[in-house]
């Protein structure tokens, strides 16, 4: 099935199996964690700090207290202790993840500061609005870095490969400043948990996370109870991108909150509490000197960035990392440093740090190019990595150029010209403009439990969650393929930390990981059975048949499935994607128009290819919003979010979205697993903004390094 669904080189269609849970989805049958509805449900809302700075001297929860329906208002005077959050021995700057109502201590504003539990949400709310606090105000400082001088908290080392800041002697160079300004998780789901206690110590959470056993395991040691004892289920995820690979404040709260009151509580955040409190794409400050010879040939590239953090916490993550790995250039340096400021500490999103970084470099590389007047895709394949740059290692696999070719056939770059403002349309300047990206192609440990049943159905168990790809599609074809099954005789099941043990899904690994031992598990069951049968078996056994004619009530193998340790020590292992866009920018008022975007991924075999497309669009969707929309504003007055709705922050919508086409290079990796598959999940969104960001100024001539391209920047 899978052979005949795929073809090398897949054009942009939606052929291939739809979602398996797509009916389930648009049918209001899917439970996410919000819609449990286990005896006794309480609700929890959250009362947040209106100062950025500072100590809270007393909350007065009397009036909340009073309100119909209240159960519990719990602060940090009341609030039962959380074992496990102990504050570190010597207090350093950094005490690690906010302890919910532990301390009086203010960090950011929006910072939990009370809950009231109350036998409706209607209650709850208007009882939280009651809650009054009274703090010892401190100057803040929300202030995003705009030098390198301003990190004052490295992270890692600052990194030469050859000769520091060679790019200073190239005859052909360029200096400049990028800038991308704080982006927030904004799924259609919001965050949400139902906590409930069964005694004193067992305990099952229905919650938004995209990895069940990792928030069992955080949970367990923050309630100092075993992880044997805690039930985290996750059975759909309404979108997640990173914000749900950790345990957030809220969710602690909702765990103590249902301890306090001895029933179960559900608390869901409201969409300004996801400008605070579960993670952003930090603001960063970004500095990139690039330069080359008149050939073209790059002599250096120096790369520093400056990302914000929490005061209480280190978020880092890989800007600096593209500029290393992406092309093949002598010498190399980078410098990485965070500024910690009074704000919730940042977490991943989508392709963390290298698309901030792929902005960045993309774009330098974009300008370079007008300065030796090469087209930039040619740039790009003048300066191709054959092999990994940082360690000399082959690649498992890479057909970036072949990438480079389908992107630039499918958009027409042909109609491009080397100057800018030289395209115009009906009035509207037009512009071409690419960029591409990187992103480690990692595979993980996963168990799968393959369970053949007597009416010939194949149950695969395992923990992981289904954030949004379509984990469960693409598992199910890997199965149908290898078993000789047909798809709906397959059931996928997942989300539950009680499962067979899965990492998180996250880092775009799920495919390579998970599917790899779908493959492993499925290849050993079938060999089961064709021992079962004797003479070497047949290639398409029948499963119910021979359970019947051997009395068996089934059949089944677990496996546990990794990476073999030759192959990550023999190759660098990467996947890749290049965007090109096509807009259209109009002279007088500065609308830019996304008219055309062709991306392009070089992530090994695809296994599922209608899921595939839809990932490969949404990430770039997601770059069409970092590059024009997205983008979080402080009144640093306050240090408080003003644009926290969506009707403020905006993000693209149908109307902003034009012909979107997914191309693959579908060519096995032959070396990450037995199917080929590299995972997609990063690459989508990684290189997007600049690719919109030089078609801009391939239109207009106008080059904007702080994002987003809003209008009053172009006019
Ligand atoms: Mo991944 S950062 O969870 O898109």
């Amino acid at each position: 099935m899978m052979e005949e669904a795929i073809k090398t080189a897949i054009p942009s269609s939606a052929d291939g199996m739809s979602r398996i849970d797509g009916r389930a989805k648009v049918t209001g049958k899917a439970k996410y964690a919000a819609e449990y509805r286990p005896d006794g449900l309480a609700y929890g809302v959250l009362a947040g700090s209106t100062i950025a700075k500072g100590t809270v001297t007393a909350i007065d929860i009397a009036r909340a207290e009073k309100a119909p329906g209240v159960l519990a208002v719990v602060t940090h005077f009341n609030s039962p202790k959380v074992p496990g959050h102990q504050k570190p021995k010597k207090p350093t700057k950094k005490a690690g993840p906010i302890l919910v109502f532990n301390d009086n201590v203010i960090h950011y504003n929006g910072q939990p500061i009370a809950m009231v539990i109350a036998d409706t949400y209607e209650r709850a709310l208007y009882a939280a609005s009651l809650v009054k606090a009274t703090y010892n105000k401190q100057a803040h400082d929300t202030k995003p870095p705009s030098d390198i001088s301003m990190g004052i908290a490295p992270w890692g080392k600052d990194s030469v490969r050859g000769e520091a800041d060679a790019w200073k002697n190239a005859p052909f160079k360029l200096e400049q400043e990028y800038v991308i300004p704080t982006e927030v998780h904004n799924p259609m789901e919001l965050h949400a948990i139902i906590a409930k206690w069964d005694g004193a110590d067992k305990l099952t959470v229905w919650d938004k996370t995209q990895g069940t056993q990792a928030t069992r395991d955080d949970i367990a040691k923050a309630f100092n109870i075993p992880a044997a004892n805690v039930q985290v289920i996750a059975k759909f995820v309404g979108g997640a991108f990173g914000s749900a690979l950790q345990v957030w404040p809220h969710e602690i709260a909702a765990i103590l909150g249902a301890k306090l009151v001895r029933r179960p509580v559900k608390l869901v955040l409201h969409r300004q509490d996801m400008f605070t409190s579960v993670g952003h794409r930090p603001y960063t400050w970004q500095k990139v000197g690039i330069g080359a010879t008149a050939d073209g040939k790059l002599v250096g590239i120096t790369h520093e960035a400056v990302g914000q953090t929490s005061t209480y916490e280190d978020f880092a993550e890989g800007p600096i990392n593209v500029s290393k790995g992406l092309y093949a250039c002598p010498n190399v340096t980078t410098r990485y440093k965070l500024l910690s400021l009074n704000i919730g500490t940042p977490t991943w999103m989508r392709g963390p740090g290298e698309a901030t970084g792929a902005f960045a470099l993309e774009s330098a590389l974009d300008e370079l190019s007008y300065q030796v007047k090469i087209d930039p895709v040619q740039l790009r394949l003048i300066n191709y990595a054959k092999v990994d740059p940082e360690n000399g290692k082959p690649y498992s696999s890479k057909y970036l150029d072949e990438a480079y070719k389908m992107g630039a056939d499918q958009i027409g770059w042909e109609n491009r010209r080397q100057e800018a403002g030289a395209v115009k349309k009906d009035g509207w300047l037009v512009g071409y403009g690419m960029g591409g990206g990187m992103f480690g192609a990692y595979r993980d440990s996963a168990t799968v439990k393959a369970v053949m049943r007597a009416d010939g159905t194949l149950l695969l168990q395992t923990a992981v969650t289904d954030i949004g790809p379509g984990t469960g599609t693409a598992m199910v074809l890997i199965a149908a393929d290898i078993m000789g099954l047909p798809a709906d005789k397959i059931k996928f099941e997942m989300g539950d930390s009680s499962l067979p043990n899965a990492p998180m899904q996250g880092g775009s690994a799920t495919t390579a990981t998970v599917g790899g031992a779908v493959y492993d598990a499925c290849t050993e069951l079938k060999q089961k059975f064709q021992k079962l049968i004797g003479n070497g078996g047949t290639d398409n056994p029948d499963y119910a048949k021979i359970l019947s004619d051997k009395n068996l009530a089934g059949l089944d193998v677990t496996t546990q499935s990794s990476l073999g340790a030759d192959a990550q020590n023999k190759y660098s292992m990467q996947a890749w994607s290049v965007h090109f866009t096509r807009v259209l920018v109009h002279p007088a008022t500065g609308v830019v128009k996304i008219d055309k975007v062709v991306s392009v991924a070089d992530s090994g075999k695809v296994i599922s290819q209608k899921t595939a497309r839809s990932q490969l669009i949404g990430g770039a969707i997601g770059g069409i919003g970092m590059a024009l929309m997205e983008d979080a504003i402080i009144d640093h007055r306050y240090g408080r979010y003003v644009n926290n709705n969506f009707a403020d922050y905006h993000v693209p919508v149908n109307a902003d979205i034009p012909q979107m086409e997914a191309l693959f290079v579908n060519k096995p990796d032959s070396h990450i697993n037995a199917m080929g598959a590299k995972g997609m999940a990063e690459i989508s969104l990684i290189g997007m903004a600049a690719a919109v960001a030089n078609a801009v100024f391939n239109a207009t001539g106008k080059r904007v390094r702080d994002l987003p391209i809003t209008p009053d920047k172009l006019i």
